[in-house]
């Protein structure tokens, strides 16, 4: 099988990559622009290995996509290619625009062209795969049950608005042409090679500085978190055994309040690394909040386990330590990625936010 991943230089798209390769015979055409957020090091061994082929692409390159197309001839497409942080959609929503509708609007066009002209088997087993988020049904209230697929959209930030208009747009190109497609929304992803710019790599690596652990409003707001090997695994098996024009939600069966989980962070950092100026809570800090801040996701993932039948295989205190170890061990992958234009961003936020009111 050929897949072509999009974004496959990113946090869950170089899990998605070294998975196949690891443990899989399919060649890989990875599409990925390398922005601020992408990093051809997350492939790790699978970056050299035969079966993997990069194309220094932007989506938002329609003419660029369709030779890839045409050179590659892929069985499915995997797309998760995206603008995908919540606080910098705020700052900046243009680029959300572009990327998310323009480039899946690009992507899906690319798709369609050279799926019309596949035939017969190849035509029929063909897959359009659009990685999304549980952030395109809004928010929820502390008690409400958890997001289905029927849960209608209500996307609050420039992020989820711009990611609710690409699933419209899939689903929109499989009912109107026909394009065999198959859409996830998923929960936070935690996990190896997160950018830090996100709620858990950021606070680790501010503990690990003896920075402070900068909790936005009361800290009671609620994520589900999933470990990101896991929704790995979940995208590999709804691309291979999905329904065409199904929608699967994937969660982790596993919420937490913010300041839960960077409690349960600083407990694993006390154990693994004590700090002998004292607990690594101590550096907690309230701050200003986030404009428009979802108070709660949670998911239901009935469909995909009864259908499909996939479950999480890690639980968070696991893959927490397993996340905290891999910061530990991989120092050099941190200091790379820390670069000028991490830490202007960094700078920007948090000065922002100041202490909290
Ligand atoms: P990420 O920001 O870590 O990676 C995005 C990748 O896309 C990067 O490699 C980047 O270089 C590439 N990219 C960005 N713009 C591009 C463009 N115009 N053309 C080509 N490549 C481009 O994101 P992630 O956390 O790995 O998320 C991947 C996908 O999963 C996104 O679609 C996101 O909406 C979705 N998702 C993420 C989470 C989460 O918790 N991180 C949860 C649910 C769904
Ligand atoms: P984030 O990792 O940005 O993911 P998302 O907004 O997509 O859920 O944030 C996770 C939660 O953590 C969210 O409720 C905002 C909060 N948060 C903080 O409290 N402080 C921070 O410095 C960051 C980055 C996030």
């Amino acid at each position: 099988m050929r897949v072509l991943v999009t974004g496959g230089a990113g946090f869950i798209g170089s899990a998605v990559v070294r998975q196949y390769i690891a443990e899989t015979d399919a060649t890989v055409i990875n599409v990925d622009a390398l922005t601020y957020a992408g990093n051809p090091e997350s492939l790790g061994n699978a970056r050299a290995h035969p079966r993997h082929v990069f194309e220094h692409v932007d989506i938002t390159d329609r003419s660029a996509l369709e030779r890839v197309f045409r050179e590659h001839r892929p069985d499915a497409v995997m797309h998760l290619a995206a603008e995908s942080h919540v606080d910098r959609s705020i700052e900046g929503p243009a680029a959300f625009v572009e990327t998310n509708v323009t480039g899946t609007h690009n992507l899906l066009e690319a798709a369609r062209s050279y799926w019309s002209e596949l035939e017969g088997e190849a035509q029929e087993r063909f897959r359009f795969h659009h990685v999304s988020t549980d952030e395109v049904y809004g928010d929820l209230g502390p008690e409400g049950p958890a997001f289905t697929e029927e849960t209608a959209y209500a996307p609050s930030s420039p992020y989820s608005a711009s990611k609710a208009a690409s699933d419209h747009l899939v689903r929109a190109w499989h009912r109107t042409y026909g394009l065999p497609v198959v859409i996830t929304n998923c929960s936070n992803n935690y996990g190896p090679y997160q950018f830090p710019e996100k709620l858990i790599p950021l606070m680790l690596l501010n503990a690990l500085d003896g920075s402070p652990l900068p909790v936005y409003g009361r800290g009671d707001n609620v994520r589900d978190w999933l470990y990101v090997e896991d929704h790995a695994r979940a995208l590999r098996h709804v691309l291979a055994q999905g329904a065409s024009g199904r929608t699967y939600n994937i969660g982790g069966r596993c919420e937490r309040t913010n300041l839960e989980v960077v409690h349960a962070l600083c407990a694993v950092l006390d154990e693994l690394v004590p700090d002998e100026q004292g607990r690594y809570a101590r550096l907690i800090e309230f701050v200003t909040d986030r404009p428009g801040h979802d108070r709660r996701y949670a998911i239901d993932d009935t469909r995909l386990a009864n259908e499909l039948g996939w479950q999480p295989t890690e639980s968070f205190e696991s893959g927490l330590r397993k996340t905290v170890q891999w910061y530990l061990d991989n120092p050099e992958w941190v200091e790379r990625v820390r670069s000028g234009a991490y830490r202007e961003w960094i700078d920007a936020n948090y000065a922002r936010r100041g202490r909290a009111v």
